[in-house]
């Protein structure tokens, strides 16, 4: 059996694409449209089908899909009549709006406390001593990113009000960041993780809000969580818009890669009625590249006879994931950008799409993988002559050089040119 498959083995997927995002952005469209009372679920194993309209579906999915208690259950559908009661006259599903609202305050209140945490042990020359031309810049420039973060999560709190609930239960939440915030490396590393994440958050919370203003609210934030993205790619030296499709993860999937930074003084499974997939982590220790066979652990793999198991790789713009048996996970020839990776129980391919995704088949996942493979002239003005793909935090003379190289001949070539 051959694992690898080759760029040329990836065109048919990729060839694929030019025709699905549309259908496949109407999909998750259909359910913000004022026609989504009237729009069909597809039909999944997991359950989801049997609802009249795709927004009933989503709230569907989380009661089924969550583990949380009757207790909670209960609590969450005291608050929703609270929801109704202050969007009355809507005839949209607002039964979750507020634990949307809940669990955007929880990916902002994560974010905000981890660039705090960071920018009060990283100060400017700890950038300048990672590489980057202008430490000061980077540093101000997170700092940006940090109060964005915290002014989102005051609004959100302020919506939480407004919808007659509050986010104190998830504002409670401690984090613990310590083995991501190492060195300046693992801290922008992460906080690459973060960002891409805080997109899924908003664009898959919003299958499940039924207010049509909340969803504009969110629309407003999301475009700000991408360009943080943007420039976290840029400071790890990978492309700064990788694809021209981003791929999105239910709330749940959300919780899975959030919950292990929660240290304590909460329960968010409790609060938002939603339980993470289950965790799982990708355990090689050198940056993945194109060729490199992923390994896998994860409290989602834990005890479990991995033959059978099969890696999902989901990258932007695809309609499903490129499947293969776990043993030979091989990161494809081709691949530049995000990837989100799942493992499931199935050789049948994931879909990309969160409303038609097969939840039944997943059993770990996702984890986050960035495949640095086209080199970033931005990331070099930052980065000086120290510019090396994978390794933001290389000093000048100690990197492997190889990308620096052919990126400062294209640069001059073009300049002389
Ligand atoms: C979903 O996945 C489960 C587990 O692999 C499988 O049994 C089922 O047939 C799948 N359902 C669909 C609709 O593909
Ligand atoms: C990076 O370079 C600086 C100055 O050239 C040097 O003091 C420091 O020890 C180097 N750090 C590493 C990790 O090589």
């Amino acid at each position: 059996m051959q694992p690898s498959i080759t760029l040329l083995a990836l065109f048919p997927l990729l060839g694929s694409i030019s025709a699905s995002p549309l259908k496949a952005r109407q999909e998750v469209i259909g359910v913000s449209s004022p026609g989504a009372e009237a729009v069909s679920a597809t039909a999944t194993e997991s359950g989801v089908t049997a609802s009249s309209s795709a927004a009933d579906a989503s709230a569907t999915s989380v009661a089924e899909s969550s583990g949380a208690s009757d207790t909670s259950a209960s609590a969450s559908s005291t608050d929703s009549s609270a929801v109704a009661a202050a969007t009355a006259g809507s005839t949209a599903d607002t039964s979750n709006d507020l634990t949307v609202v809940k669990f955007a305050a929880l990916a902002e209140s994560l974010e905000k406390t981890f660039y705090e945490t960071a920018l009060s042990r990283f100060d400017a020359q700890a950038f300048t001593d990672a590489g980057f031309v202008d430490g000061q810049g980077i540093f101000d420039q997170l700092q940006v990113i940090a109060t964005d973060e915290a002014t989102h999560l005051t609004v959100l709190q302020s919506v939480a009000q407004s919808l007659g609930g509050s986010t104190s239960d998830v504002d409670s939440c401690t984090f613990n960041f310590d083995s991501a915030l190492a060195d300046v490396k693992t801290f922008l590393a992460t906080a690459r993780v973060l960002e891409f994440v805080g997109i899924d958050a908003y664009i898959g919370g919003t299958t499940l809000i039924g207010d049509k203003s909340l969803m504009v609210s969110a629309a407003e934030i999301t475009t700000v969580e991408a360009r943080h993205n943007t420039v976290l790619n840029t400071l790890n030296g990978g492309s700064s818009v990788p694809n021209a499709f981003d791929m999105i993860l239910t709330p749940q999937q959300v919780l899975s890669v959030a919950a292990p930074f929660v240290s304590g003084g909460c329960d968010p499974v409790a609060a938002l009625g939603l339980t993470p997939t289950p965790a799982l982590t990708i355990t090689n220790t050198d940056v993945p590249q194109p060729g490199t066979l992923l390994t896998f652990g994860g409290a989602g793999l834990d005890g479990k006879d991995q033959a059978g198991l099969f890696c999902n790789m989901i990258v932007g713009g695809a309609t499903e994931s490129i499947n293969l048996p776990i043993a030979e996970c091989k990161v494809p020839d081709g691949l530049d950008g995000t990837v989100h990776l799942f493992i499931t129980s199935s050789s049948t391919p994931l879909s990309s799409n969160i409303v038609n995704q097969n939840a039944t088949a997943i059993v770990a996942g996702p984890a986050i993988a960035f495949i640095d493979t086209i080199a970033n002239p931005q990331s070099q003005l930052l980065l000086g002559t120290n510019i090396n793909s994978n390794a933001a935090a290389t000093n000048g003379s100690s990197g492997t050089g190889k990308k620096k190289i052919v990126i400062t001949q294209t640069i001059v070539e073009e300049d002389i040119v």
